[in-house]
């Protein structure tokens, strides 16, 4: 062989070792990394560790799982993040508080690499109560669905997921949050929750809402003398090339853009219920003044009610919640809310009575008849025309015992259960601290656990709650 050729063989020969000897270090790197990963899952969890658990295939939940623990550790919490296919039932016992963020393939499958935890997804044993606790029992967890709306079993898998969670004895820490396609604004709604669980409000958006320009047009006090915080209604017109008979339907959002008292832009969104329809020509809100213990005004609600002026421009844009859009056809609606919950529930009447459905029944609550009665007037003359078949204001604070929306749902247990069997659906708007947690407690007494949950994936029980 010419010593050429013997030279360029033997580069050849040396790089394919190179290659290997890479290649089996790469291996090892592997290796030692996911021994270490599982290492680090099995140490004993340091008490109020939060774990954030993804189910992935590309890669984006992932990624979105380790945004959510940097805004979580950005608020001082302890974090471990992990795939779902490190872990199983025992382990997850070991956490007081989960968030998953789990995307669907398939028949509302889980990606791959999540197949096996899926196959311990067993439904929980009917006698389990009876063996004492189920084994997630006083655990809280939360669920980011990634999915694909064009898809039959849309976010299939993290529905799936959060069913069995709390079969398993864990109690939600807020609802379920599906994303179409990786839309922003839902993961903006995500944050929402984030910046609560972190007790951080100065967050700043993963990706910036694309505002329009609208005009404060009116703000009026709901509630002078409350003993509550002060509550406005805030009237925002259009800016002039907005499409505004589009815009939005009865159950969406606006998202508005915060600014400072000198003007400048704060880079966190706030989210308000939208309490009227395009046909008013405006956009309504509900809000109420917040402030932190320090006494400082919330950025959001401090903008709009306070330093924000009439006549001044808001930064805001339409998320659309079809969640909370009005049922298709004419089925009684119960519709159940207390304080600024109200503004999502006037929309939903407003469209009930723009379609000429009747069969409407209001549970309002709020403190106190003479300062709380938040739109009394429009709410009046529509129990008056007969938009509202029933009305029920309930004041927590007008007789010596606190009475709220939920004690009232129980003592109409009959009633509901008649609005029900006649294929009424419920929505529900407001707080979610007291409020969601206490009517969904009475509807389960009232209606019993595994019909609410059919009423759930019927789309025949909605909330609007934060
Ligand atoms: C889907 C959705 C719909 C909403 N609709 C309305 C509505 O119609 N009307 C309305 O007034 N608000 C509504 N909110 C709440 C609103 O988005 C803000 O969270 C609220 O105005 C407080 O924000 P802030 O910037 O003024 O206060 P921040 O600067 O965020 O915080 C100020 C203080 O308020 C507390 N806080 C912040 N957010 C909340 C909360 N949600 N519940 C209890 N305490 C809180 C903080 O811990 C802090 O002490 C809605 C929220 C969501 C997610
Ligand atoms: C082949 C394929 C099948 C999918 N099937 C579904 C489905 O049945 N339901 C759904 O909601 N989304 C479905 N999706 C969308 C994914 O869940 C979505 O793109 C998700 O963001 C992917 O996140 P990941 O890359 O982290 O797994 C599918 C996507 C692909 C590529």
């Amino acid at each position: 062989m010419a010593p050429t050729r013997l030279i360029a063989a033997a580069c050849v020969v040396g790089l394919w070792l190179l290659l290997c000897l890479w290649a089996r270090r790469r291996a090892q790197r592997q290796e030692t990394q996911l021994a270490l990963a599982q290492q680090a899952l099995e140490a004993p969890v340091p008490e109020d560790t939060l774990l954030v658990a993804y189910a992935t295939q590309t890669g984006y939940a992932e990624s979105l799982a380790e945004q959510t623990a940097e805004s979580l550790r950005a608020g001082g919490l302890t974090v471990r993040v992990a795939a779902l296919g490190q872990l199983d039932l025992a382990r997850l016992a070991g956490y007081r508080r989960m968030l998953f963020v789990a995307s669907t393939y398939g028949e509302g499958d889980p990606p791959d690499t999540a197949a096996a935890f899926s196959d311990q997804m067993l439904p929980a044993a009917p006698d389990a109560g009876r063996r004492g606790l189920p084994p997630l029992a006083g655990s809280q967890y939360a669920v980011l669905a990634l999915g694909d709306s064009e898809y039959a079993n849309f976010c299939g898998f993290g529905h799936r997921l959060g069913e069995w969670l709390h079969a398993q004895g864990a109690a939600p820490l807020f609802d379920l949050v599906e994303v179409d396609n990786g839309d922003p604004a839902a993961l903006r709604h995500w944050q929402h929750h984030l910046g609560l669980l972190a007790g951080r409000s100065d967050l700043p958006d993963w990706q910036a809402p694309a505002y329009q320009s609208w005009r404060l047009a009116a703000r009026e006090r709901l509630n002078p003398g409350s003993q509550g915080g002060p509550c406005y209604l805030l009237t925002l017109t259009p800016p002039a090339d907005a499409d505004a008979g589009a815009g939005w339907q009865a159950g969406d959002i606006a998202e508005i853009g915060p600014r400072r008292e000198a003007g400048g832009p704060l880079h966190a969104h706030r989210e308000y219920s939208i309490a009227s329809l395009p046909a008013d020509g405006a956009i309504q809100l509900l809000v109420r003044q917040m402030r932190g213990a320090d006494g400082a005004l919330g950025l959001g609600s401090g903008w709009l009610t306070h330093i924000a002026q009439p006549g001044d421009a808001i930064d805001l844009r339409v998320r659309v919640n079809r969640n909370f859009h009005a049922p298709a056809d004419g089925r009684p609606l119960i519709l159940v809310g207390n304080g600024t919950g109200l503004a999502g529930l006037r929309a939903l009447i407003k469209a009930r009575r723009a379609a000429g459905h009747r069969r409407n029944w209001l549970v309002f609550g709020e403190r106190n008849a003479a300062h709380d009665w938040f739109c009394k007037n429009d709410i009046a003359a529509w129990h008056g025309d007969g938009t509202l078949e029933r009305l029920d204001a309930v004041f927590s604070r007008d007789q010596p015992e606190r009475r709220y929306v939920q004690h009232h749902l129980r003592e109409q247990a009959d009633t509901v259960r008649a609005w029900v069997d006649d294929g009424a659906a419920i929505y529900v708007c407001g707080s979610l601290q007291g409020m969601a947690g206490g009517v969904d407690a009475a509807l389960q007494d009232i209606l019993g656990d595994a019909r609410l949950q059919v009423m759930q994936h019927e789309g025949r029980y909605r909330r609007d709650v934060y």
